[in-house]
């Protein structure tokens, strides 16, 4: 039997929480011979929920589930945490913008940074999902000092999932057709989501879709709107859409990425691509090895995707201003 995982989860007692931890319990994270642990975060008054999902996670008798540990105590919840998957905040609602949350939620990720930096172990990663995630996985960055940076990451995988699901609508292909698909930015109504580099099949999507008007303005802002299209029809924000994503992105950088493609999340940028050293943006990632990741170099960058890139990024510098009260 191999040595358990430990993955912490924030949150764990909402809607996405709910969905994610019978997946990682199941072996959807981490394969089917790979036991976890679960240690599950929450608020003080969540806790009594979160006692009821404990007990389903432990009626499943799931063969992959060593332990599960429910706590409001930080140091406890990340305690020798390998991953650490930060759901918990407010989400969004309707006619909200998602960095409207930054003054609700921002505040949560500097003691969360600073006791995964206590307590974490030491390969530890982390995956923000709480919105506004690139901005909220800076200041958890920021505040976890001596955890290297590229142990942070901010989830656009659900971004790159609905964009690729798009375009195999409109080319009548599969989703899983699509590759080469980088969402770039921030996880907004900013980010942009990159047609002009995708590949259908191996071949530029713009060849397969010639309807480049379809392409530049109602494929990008469907993808940019799409979670406040889902908040709107279901009267809450996606849960279970977020957390496959949240199982995709752990994959894909835990896994080699396939010749040729690269997936997107967003990563403390090196500089590549003009976008600045030290905030979290979305950009093309690939991993070898399942355990670090380089930014995918030489990816064209047209005059057209420049300046939606642009913008994405002085949104983020704008949200980074906004809480520079709280990065360390
Ligand atoms: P939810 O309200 O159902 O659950 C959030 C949970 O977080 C609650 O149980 C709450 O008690 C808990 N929580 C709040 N503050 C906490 C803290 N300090 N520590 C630990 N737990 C805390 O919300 P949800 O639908 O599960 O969404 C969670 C977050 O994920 C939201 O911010 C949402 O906007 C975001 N989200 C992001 C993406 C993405 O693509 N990045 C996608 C969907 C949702
Ligand atoms: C999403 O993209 O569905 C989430 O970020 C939730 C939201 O606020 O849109």
């Amino acid at each position: 039997m191999k040595t358990p995982i430990t993955v912490s989860v924030t949150g764990a007692a909402g809607q996405i929480g709910y969905a994610l931890l019978f997946r990682i319990a199941s072996g959807a994270l981490f394969g089917p011979d790979q036991p976890v642990n679960l240690r599950l975060i929450e608020i003080e008054k969540a806790l009594p929920a979160l006692e009821g999902t404990v007990m389903e996670l432990k009626d499943c008798a799931f063969p992959l589930l060593s332990e599960v540990v429910a706590t409001a105590d930080l140091d406890e919840g990340f305690k020798g945490a390998n991953w650490a998957l930060l759901v918990g905040s407010v989400p969004r609602g309707p006619g909200m913008e998602r960095n409207d949350l930054l003054g609700i939620n921002g505040k949560i990720f500097t003691g969360q940074g600073e006791a995964i930096a206590r307590s974490a172990a030491e390969d530890i990663r982390v995956l923000v999902v709480g919105n506004p995630c690139n901005t909220n996985a800076l200041i958890a960055m920021r505040n976890a000092s001596g955890v290297p940076n590229d142990r942070f990451f901010a989830m656009t995988r659900l971004d790159e999932n609905r964009a690729k699901a798009q375009l195999a609508e409109k080319a009548g292909v599969h989703s899983s057709d699509v590759t080469n698909l980088c969402i770039w930015g921030n996880h907004s109504s900013t980010q942009y989501p990159d047609f002009t580099t995708a590949l259908i099949n191996g071949q530029p999507v713009t060849d397969i879709i010639t309807d480049r008007e379809w392409l530049e303005n109602t494929f990008i802002p469907d993808v940019q709107q799409r979670g406040a299209a889902i908040i709107k029809a279901r009267g809450a924000s996606s849960a279970a859409s977020a957390e496959n994503a949240a199982i995709d992105t752990v994959r894909s950088l835990v896994t080699p990425t396939p010749a040729g493609d690269w997936t997107s999340v967003a990563v403390c940028s090196d500089g590549s691509y003009g976008i600045p050293a030290g905030i979290i943006a979305s950009m093309p990632i690939r991993t070898e090895d399942g355990k670090s990741w380089s930014v995918v170099q030489g990816v064209e960058v047209s005059a057209f995707s420049q300046e939606k890139i642009s913008g994405s990024i002085a949104e983020l510098q704008s949200e980074m201003d906004a809480v520079k009260d709280l990065l360390a």
